[in-house]
């Protein structure tokens, strides 16, 4: 299982470059739909206020462009919404724009 997920782990890094410049292709305004029906509920029942605190804490755990890709991709397989890389690239440039700004 440990193998796995190293493994799955290990993937997930490696694609997570080219999602990272596809980022900025991406379209925020489809981003926040996307983002705003699959991902704040749980963030907000997690982390409260409206769920966007999560990307603005202190101790936030994305801290480049390649971490912020990795991290949608991740919960985008956890919480099972089955989107495509392009969905990914609209919902990073929506965070990024909106609350990471990472050059
Ligand atoms: C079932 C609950 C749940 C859902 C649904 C969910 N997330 Fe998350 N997400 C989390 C939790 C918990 C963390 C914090 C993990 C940590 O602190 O290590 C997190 C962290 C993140 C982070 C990193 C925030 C930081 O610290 O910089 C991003 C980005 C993110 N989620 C994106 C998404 C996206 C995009 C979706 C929609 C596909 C989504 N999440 C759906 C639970 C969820």
């Amino acid at each position: 299982m440990k193998t796995i997920l190293s493994v799955m782990f290990l993937a997930l890094l490696s694609a997570a470059p080219a999602i990272a410049e596809s980022m900025d292709k991406g379209d925020a305004k489809i981003g926040k739909t996307l983002h705003d029906k699959s991902c704040i509920a749980c963030h907000a029942s997690k982390f409260g206020d409206n769920g966007n605190g999560i990307y603005t804490r202190a101790d936030r755990k994305a801290t480049n462009k390649q971490q912020l890709t990795a991290r949608i991709k991740a919960c985008n397989n956890n919480v099972g919404a089955g989107w495509f890389p392009e969905e990914e690239a609209h919902v990073a440039a929506y965070l990024n724009t909106s609350f990471y700004h990472f050059k």
